[in-house]
């Protein structure tokens, strides 16, 4: 099934009469359950791709359906509770709650989703986010406020935070951009375990060791995609080193 088709998208800043032509023509189809990494140089609108396939911000032109619905055409509050209710977000800029704390933060799409749509109880918000915390190895921190923990531990609340509502997809620019290798690994091994029960993963990083362990890799290039190549879906006990191998002779191929 497909989760997100993407179809002739193109995103045109203009900033003092200039226009920048970000996303040129952008065509791009995840299936349900894929778990897809965009790389390519700085300023390639790698996250602007994420944002403007999210409806995080307007499309110029081109069409994204989501599970068979036109996001680009929904309204804001349509598309608001869309995001909310199936849509994850570990974006660059963590838009935490600076005065809650991190399990407040974490719980907290949970309480926005409207009455009448809610998907969880109380009660299963609160063994949901324990869990989510746990795994990511954060408990100790749950009570602290968000300007009380490290960059990692709170790039860790943020994917709990995404997670909370059991979304379809999950958006994440630079997912483990501020972690330590052990950090790193374990992010991915946490987004894989969630990619293996079903939820997409469209992930923008510059980690080749984090892009390896995607099903299949972009590369984008002035606002294009220039080129993909598949690795297939990462197990437990894959040969690592390999699939990074074949991700690195491509990577160079494109002068990455
Ligand atoms: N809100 C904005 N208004 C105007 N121009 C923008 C805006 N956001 C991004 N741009 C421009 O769009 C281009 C692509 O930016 P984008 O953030 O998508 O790049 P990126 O591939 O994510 O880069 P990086 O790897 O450095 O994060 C850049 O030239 C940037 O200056
Ligand atoms: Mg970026």
């Amino acid at each position: 099934m497909e989760c997100l088709t993407i179809s002739n998208l193109c995103k045109t800043y203009i900033i003092n009469k200039r226009q920048n032509n970000v996303l040129r023509n952008i065509n791009l189809t995840i299936q349900s359950g894929e778990m897809v990494a965009v790389m390519g140089p700085s300023g390639s609108g790698k996250t602007t791709l994420l944002y403007t396939v999210s409806g995080m911000d307007e499309a110029t032109a081109g069409k994204v359906d989501f599970f068979g619905k036109e996001l680009t055409k929904l309204s804001a509050n349509e598309m608001s509770d869309l995001r909310l209710q199936e849509m994850g977000f570990v974006f660059q800029q963590m838009y935490m709650l600076k005065n809650l704390s991190v399990y407040d933060n974490i719980i907290l799409p949970a309480y926005q989703v409207a009455k009448g749509n809610k998907k969880q109880s109380r009660e299963q918000i609160k063994e949901r986010a324990k869990m989510l915390m746990q795994k990511l190895g954060i408990s100790e921190v749950s009570d602290n406020a968000v300007t009380e923990v490290s960059g990692g531990q709170l790039q860790r609340a943020c994917i709990c935070r995404s997670l909370i509502n059991q979304p379809k997809i999950i958006f994440a620019d630079e997912p483990t951009g501020a972690l330590n290798k052990q950090n790193s690994i374990d992010v991915m091994n946490e987004l894989t375990r969630i990619n293996e029960e079903g939820t997409s993963i469209l992930l923008v990083t510059h980690d080749m060791k984090v892009a390896s362990k995607c099903e299949r890799i972009l590369y984008i290039e002035d606002g294009d995609i220039r080129d993909e190549i598949s690795l297939g879906k990462c197990h437990v006990g894959d040969n690592l080193p390999a699939r990074e191998r074949k991700l690195n002779d491509w990577l160079i191929k494109l002068g990455w």
